[in-house]
């Protein structure tokens, strides 16, 4: 590609810097100057006909559709269930009476994702394509595209096409819920709210030497680490994990933090890294800081990333607060960097890990 690095060292550093830039961008792409949704009112109008969303994704896409799921049932009133796209490729499950289907792929390439857009086209189901790839096989190929306009992504390791997709889904999901008449819709300030979490990612990103420190102290000689949250959390841990073990080979599972103690936690050892992430729901940050308690007295190094609002003094990490909805995408930015500095501090080729394509066209 002809796209450059500038002065950083690798893509990836500069696509996580980017993030805060394709948040504003989506907001001018999605919204006009009143604030107003500008979303395909087809798409709108063929979700509102549907009973179900079905979102098919691969690795980081999949993990960004489960950081929409809560958003887009809360504001559509519809359920939406998620599928590994290799697996669905196979044999559909029981479907309901009208799905809806939404593809999520940076590149559009996925021949996984494909396989099984080339099975809701033979049952005549509608479908859409999130993308960061106009033209693109899977945009082409489905009944409609939303792009994500986050730029070329050249890295491997995915960074801001994941929060790109959050945003792009989020515009989808405030359009279908105004147009249901949906309340929470209606309340929800999606262009003020994203534009606070482009500030949020601002200040995380200002915390790259702490973090380095952070990665320095407890994850640079461990072979294993968790991530483990709660809710929202839970899925931003399955992300953050996804992304540490591409590009640092350290072996690393993101768990819902209170299904740890039946049966993983045997697992902890003394000085294992567990990285907790606790947003600002204080019911769910109380449960989650017990669980970090019980590694901790198994002998686990425990960094906790907190949000502001449930965040205490003695945090490794704490990011400025979102509203709930979006709370994946500022959640994830310290997790790239951990990601980013582990790879780094271990001298890896950051953009291009071993055995890994940036798009994968094989089944
Ligand atoms: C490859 C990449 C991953 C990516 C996945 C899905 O395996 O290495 O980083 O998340 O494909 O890619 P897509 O382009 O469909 O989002």
């Amino acid at each position: 590609s002809d796209i450059g690095k500038g002065t950083y060292p690798f893509y990836m550093l500069k696509e996580i810097d980017e993030q805060p830039t394709v948040m504003r961008h989506l907001i001018s792409e999605y919204a006009d100057e009143n604030g107003a949704m500008k979303v395909d009112a087809d798409i709108i109008k063929a979700i509102q006909a549907s009973d179900r969303i079905y979102i098919i994704a691969a690795g980081t896409s999949y993990n960004a559709g489960f950081g929409a799921k809560q958003m887009l049932e809360d504001l559509t009133n519809t359920p939406v269930e998620l599928g590994v796209a290799s697996e669905w490729g196979y044999g559909m499950p029981l479907l309901s009476q009208k799905p809806f289907f939404i593809f999520l792929s940076q590149s559009g390439e996925t021949a996984d994702s494909r396989q099984v857009l080339v099975k809701t086209n033979e049952l005549g189901l509608p479908s859409l394509t999130v993308t960061n790839v106009p033209g693109s096989t899977l945009s082409r190929e489905a009944t409609y595209t939303m792009l994500i306009g986050a730029g070329p992504e050249i890295a491997v390791a995915s960074t801001k096409a994941y929060t790109g997709q959050i945003a792009t889904l989020a515009f989808l999901a405030k359009a279908v819920g105004e147009a249901e008449g949906n309340e929470k819709a209606k309340a929800f300030d999606l262009v003020t709210e994203l534009s606070l979490v482009a500030q949020s990612i601002e200040a995380s990103l200002s915390e790259k030497e702490a973090i380095a420190n952070i990665v320095k102290e407890r994850l640079l000689e461990t072979r294993n680490a968790f991530y483990i949250g709660r809710k929202q959390d839970y899925y931003v841990a399955m992300e953050a994990s996804l992304k540490l073990k591409e590009i640092s080979y350290v072996q690393c599972e993101g768990f819902a933090a209170g299904e740890l103690k039946h049966g993983t936690i045997s697992l902890i050892e003394k000085d294992t890294p567990v990285i907790a992430l606790i947003s600002n729901n204080p019911e769910v940050a109380a449960h989650t800081r017990g669980n970090v308690m019980e590694t901790v007295s198994r002998g686990a190094a425990a960094i906790v990333i907190a949000e502001e609002g449930v965040a205490r003094e003695d945090d490794d990490i704490v990011v400025n607060a979102v509203h709930p909805y979006l709370s994946a995408i500022s959640m994830v930015i310290p997790t790239q960097l951990i990601a980013y500095e582990t790879s780094l501090q271990r001298g890896l080729d950051v953009d291009k890990p071993r055995n890994l394509a940036k798009a994968v066209t094989v089944e």
